[in-house]
Protein backbone atom coordinates (compact mmCIF):
# COMPACT_ATOMS: atom_id res chain seq x y z
CA UNK A 1 0.00 0.00 0.00
CA UNK A 2 0.96 3.68 -0.57
CA UNK A 3 0.71 5.46 2.62
CA UNK A 4 0.59 8.99 3.49
CA UNK A 5 2.21 9.95 6.67
CA UNK A 6 1.82 12.75 9.32
CA UNK A 7 3.94 12.82 12.56
CA UNK A 8 6.51 10.71 10.81
CA UNK A 9 9.45 12.43 13.08
CA UNK A 10 7.65 11.88 16.29
CA UNK A 11 8.17 8.25 18.75
CA UNK A 12 4.91 6.76 17.37
CA UNK A 13 5.50 8.19 13.78
CA UNK A 14 8.99 6.32 13.24
CA UNK A 15 7.46 3.35 14.51
CA UNK A 16 4.67 3.70 11.97
CA UNK A 17 7.32 4.48 9.13
CA UNK A 18 9.65 1.70 10.57
CA UNK A 19 6.98 -1.19 10.48
CA UNK A 20 5.35 0.02 7.55
CA UNK A 21 8.55 -0.34 5.78
CA UNK A 22 8.81 -4.05 7.07
CA UNK A 23 5.50 -4.66 6.08
CA UNK A 24 6.44 -3.88 2.38
CA UNK A 25 4.33 -0.73 2.11
CA UNK A 26 5.57 2.75 0.34
CA UNK A 27 5.49 5.78 2.50
CA UNK A 28 4.93 9.49 1.62
CA UNK A 29 6.04 11.70 4.35
CA UNK A 30 5.66 14.98 5.13
CA UNK A 31 8.10 16.12 7.46
CA UNK A 32 9.11 19.85 8.66
CA UNK A 33 13.06 18.71 9.25
CA UNK A 34 13.59 16.01 6.42
CA UNK A 35 17.31 15.56 8.27
CA UNK A 36 15.42 13.87 11.08
CA UNK A 37 14.77 11.08 8.64
CA UNK A 38 16.66 8.76 7.17
CA UNK A 39 17.29 8.52 3.45
CA UNK A 40 15.50 4.90 3.05
CA UNK A 41 13.90 2.59 0.08
CA UNK A 42 10.64 2.92 0.00
CA UNK A 43 9.78 6.64 1.63
CA UNK A 44 9.20 9.93 -0.31
CA UNK A 45 9.62 12.87 1.62
CA UNK A 46 7.72 16.17 1.16
CA UNK A 47 9.19 18.92 3.39
CA UNK A 48 6.77 20.92 4.92
CA UNK A 49 4.66 22.21 7.18
CA UNK A 50 1.13 20.19 8.13
CA UNK A 51 -0.44 24.17 7.74
CA UNK A 52 0.63 24.33 3.91
CA UNK A 53 -2.16 23.07 2.30
CA UNK A 54 0.34 22.80 -1.23
CA UNK A 55 2.35 20.50 0.89
CA UNK A 56 -0.31 18.42 2.55
CA UNK A 57 -1.92 17.98 -0.46
CA UNK A 58 1.20 17.04 -2.43
CA UNK A 59 1.52 14.41 0.61
CA UNK A 60 -2.20 12.88 0.36
CA UNK A 61 -2.10 12.20 -3.75
CA UNK A 62 -2.07 9.17 -4.54
CA UNK A 63 -2.24 7.80 -1.31
CA UNK A 64 -4.04 4.62 -0.79
CA UNK A 65 -4.52 5.63 3.22
CA UNK A 66 -3.81 8.18 5.61
CA UNK A 67 -2.05 7.63 8.61
CA UNK A 68 -1.95 10.73 11.13
CA UNK A 69 0.20 10.63 14.27
CA UNK A 70 0.67 14.20 14.58
CA UNK A 71 1.38 15.94 18.15
CA UNK A 72 1.76 19.36 19.87
CA UNK A 73 3.86 19.58 23.10
CA UNK A 74 3.01 21.32 26.43
CA UNK A 75 3.27 25.06 25.92
CA UNK A 76 3.11 25.20 21.73
CA UNK A 77 0.09 25.67 19.79
CA UNK A 78 -1.91 22.40 19.16
CA UNK A 79 -1.31 21.45 15.29
CA UNK A 80 -3.50 18.75 15.43
CA UNK A 81 -7.19 20.31 15.08
CA UNK A 82 -6.12 22.66 11.93
CA UNK A 83 -3.58 20.09 10.49
CA UNK A 84 -6.26 17.29 10.40
CA UNK A 85 -8.35 20.20 8.38
CA UNK A 86 -5.67 20.50 5.97
CA UNK A 87 -5.50 16.54 5.45
CA UNK A 88 -9.17 16.30 5.50
CA UNK A 89 -9.25 18.94 2.56
CA UNK A 90 -6.29 16.76 0.78
CA UNK A 91 -8.37 13.80 1.05
CA UNK A 92 -11.47 14.94 -0.33
CA UNK A 93 -9.41 16.84 -3.07
CA UNK A 94 -7.83 13.59 -4.22
CA UNK A 95 -11.05 11.25 -3.72
CA UNK A 96 -8.32 9.16 -0.90
CA UNK A 97 -10.65 7.76 1.64
CA UNK A 98 -8.88 5.65 4.45
CA UNK A 99 -7.79 7.56 7.55
CA UNK A 100 -6.27 6.67 10.69
CA UNK A 101 -5.92 8.90 13.34
CA UNK A 102 -4.35 8.84 16.73
CA UNK A 103 -5.30 10.92 19.25
CA UNK A 104 -5.60 9.74 23.57
CA UNK A 105 -7.60 7.91 25.51
CA UNK A 106 -9.33 10.56 27.71
CA UNK A 107 -10.70 13.11 24.80
CA UNK A 108 -14.71 13.11 23.78
CA UNK A 109 -16.52 10.04 25.22
CA UNK A 110 -13.65 8.21 26.62
CA UNK A 111 -12.76 10.58 29.72
CA UNK A 112 -14.26 8.13 32.29
CA UNK A 113 -11.17 5.46 30.85
CA UNK A 114 -8.03 7.77 32.23
CA UNK A 115 -7.41 7.92 36.07
CA UNK A 116 -8.53 11.11 38.21
CA UNK A 117 -5.24 12.56 38.16
CA UNK A 118 -5.34 12.47 34.13
CA UNK A 119 -8.72 14.16 34.39
CA UNK A 120 -7.30 16.97 37.10
CA UNK A 121 -4.17 17.48 34.08
CA UNK A 122 -6.79 17.45 31.12
CA UNK A 123 -8.88 20.48 32.80
CA UNK A 124 -5.69 22.21 33.83
CA UNK A 125 -2.08 21.98 32.10
CA UNK A 126 -3.24 19.65 29.16
CA UNK A 127 -6.14 21.59 28.29
CA UNK A 128 -5.49 23.58 24.93
CA UNK A 129 -4.11 19.94 23.48
CA UNK A 130 -6.86 18.04 24.87
CA UNK A 131 -9.37 20.88 23.20
CA UNK A 132 -7.52 20.30 19.96
CA UNK A 133 -7.59 16.48 19.96
CA UNK A 134 -11.49 17.02 20.86
CA UNK A 135 -11.95 18.89 17.84
CA UNK A 136 -9.67 17.11 15.96
CA UNK A 137 -11.93 14.18 16.38
CA UNK A 138 -15.08 16.18 15.51
CA UNK A 139 -13.80 16.95 12.29
CA UNK A 140 -12.82 13.37 11.38
CA UNK A 141 -16.52 12.02 12.48
CA UNK A 142 -18.12 14.72 10.62
CA UNK A 143 -15.68 14.02 7.49
CA UNK A 144 -17.74 11.20 6.05
CA UNK A 145 -14.57 9.52 5.38
CA UNK A 146 -13.40 5.90 6.26
CA UNK A 147 -11.82 7.14 9.41
CA UNK A 148 -10.68 4.98 12.50
CA UNK A 149 -9.58 6.88 15.64
CA UNK A 150 -7.25 5.06 17.72
CA UNK A 151 -7.13 6.12 21.43
CA UNK A 152 -3.53 4.70 23.30
CA UNK A 153 -3.35 5.32 26.99
CA UNK A 154 0.15 6.87 28.68
CA UNK A 155 2.86 6.03 25.74
CA UNK A 156 6.51 4.81 26.81
CA UNK A 157 9.90 3.88 24.24
CA UNK A 158 9.79 0.12 24.89
CA UNK A 159 9.81 -2.35 22.46
CA UNK A 160 6.97 -4.49 20.42
CA UNK A 161 5.17 -7.04 22.53
CA UNK A 162 1.99 -7.40 21.04
CA UNK A 163 1.10 -7.23 24.62
CA UNK A 164 -1.44 -5.02 24.86
CA UNK A 165 -5.15 -4.59 24.74
CA UNK A 166 -7.38 -2.53 22.35
CA UNK A 167 -10.94 -2.35 21.89
CA UNK A 168 -14.03 -0.10 22.46
CA UNK A 169 -15.17 -1.91 25.56
CA UNK A 170 -15.39 1.65 27.51
CA UNK A 171 -14.88 0.14 30.71
CA UNK A 172 -11.16 -0.77 28.98
CA UNK A 173 -8.99 1.79 31.63
CA UNK A 174 -5.93 3.58 30.22
CA UNK A 175 -2.17 2.24 31.20
CA UNK A 176 1.18 2.06 29.59
CA UNK A 177 1.85 1.45 26.41
CA UNK A 178 5.00 1.17 23.86
CA UNK A 179 4.54 3.00 20.91
CA UNK A 180 6.08 0.29 19.19
CA UNK A 181 2.83 -1.90 19.97
CA UNK A 182 0.48 1.65 19.19
CA UNK A 183 2.27 1.45 15.52
CA UNK A 184 1.44 -2.07 15.02
CA UNK A 185 -2.05 -1.93 15.82
CA UNK A 186 -2.28 0.96 13.91
CA UNK A 187 -0.99 -0.54 10.90
CA UNK A 188 -3.02 -3.44 11.66
CA UNK A 189 -6.48 -1.09 10.73
CA UNK A 190 -5.61 -0.89 6.94
CA UNK A 191 -6.58 -4.63 6.68
CA UNK A 192 -9.06 -4.80 9.13
CA UNK A 193 -12.22 -2.46 8.78
CA UNK A 194 -13.61 -3.71 12.36
CA UNK A 195 -13.06 -0.47 13.77
CA UNK A 196 -14.14 1.47 10.73
CA UNK A 197 -16.17 4.45 12.20
CA UNK A 198 -15.28 3.58 15.88
CA UNK A 199 -13.08 4.86 18.28
CA UNK A 200 -10.14 2.00 19.59
CA UNK A 201 -8.60 2.01 22.77
CA UNK A 202 -4.84 0.46 22.83
CA UNK A 203 -3.32 0.29 26.04
N1 LIG B 1 2.65 11.11 25.49
C1 LIG B 1 1.66 10.30 25.84
O1 LIG B 1 1.69 9.61 26.88
C2 LIG B 1 0.44 10.23 24.96
C3 LIG B 1 -0.66 9.49 25.40
C4 LIG B 1 -1.76 9.33 24.55
C5 LIG B 1 -1.76 9.92 23.30
N2 LIG B 1 -0.68 10.66 22.89
C6 LIG B 1 -0.74 11.24 21.55
O2 LIG B 1 -0.22 10.27 20.63
C7 LIG B 1 0.29 10.94 19.47
C8 LIG B 1 1.71 10.46 19.19
O3 LIG B 1 2.53 10.82 20.30
P1 LIG B 1 4.12 10.89 20.13
O4 LIG B 1 4.68 11.14 21.51
O5 LIG B 1 4.61 9.75 19.34
O6 LIG B 1 4.25 12.22 19.26
P2 LIG B 1 5.50 13.23 19.11
O7 LIG B 1 6.78 12.49 19.35
O8 LIG B 1 5.24 14.46 19.93
O9 LIG B 1 5.42 13.59 17.56
C9 LIG B 1 4.61 14.61 17.07
C10 LIG B 1 4.82 14.67 15.57
O10 LIG B 1 3.99 15.72 15.04
C11 LIG B 1 4.79 16.51 14.16
N3 LIG B 1 4.28 17.87 14.02
C12 LIG B 1 3.92 18.73 15.02
N4 LIG B 1 3.50 19.89 14.48
C13 LIG B 1 3.63 19.77 13.12
C14 LIG B 1 3.36 20.63 12.03
N5 LIG B 1 2.88 21.89 12.22
N6 LIG B 1 3.57 20.18 10.76
C15 LIG B 1 4.04 18.92 10.56
N7 LIG B 1 4.32 18.04 11.56
C16 LIG B 1 4.12 18.47 12.83
C17 LIG B 1 6.16 16.50 14.83
O11 LIG B 1 7.13 16.94 13.90
P3 LIG B 1 8.52 17.67 14.37
O12 LIG B 1 9.52 16.56 14.53
O13 LIG B 1 8.83 18.55 13.22
O14 LIG B 1 8.24 18.43 15.63
C18 LIG B 1 6.27 15.03 15.17
O15 LIG B 1 6.61 14.28 14.03
C19 LIG B 1 0.18 12.42 19.76
O16 LIG B 1 -0.99 12.93 19.20
C20 LIG B 1 0.11 12.46 21.29
O17 LIG B 1 -0.54 13.63 21.77
C21 LIG B 1 0.41 10.82 23.71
Amino acid sequence: MQIALFGATGGTGRQVLDQSLASGHTVTALVRDPAKIEARSGVTLIPGDVLDQEATSRCVQGADAVICVLGSGVGAEPVEARGTQRILEAMQTHGVLRLIAVTSLGVGDSRAQVGADFQRAMDTVLQPIIAAKTEQERLIRASGLDWTIVRPGGLGDGPRTGDYRSGTDPTLMAGLVSRADVAEFVLRQLSDASYLHQCPAVT
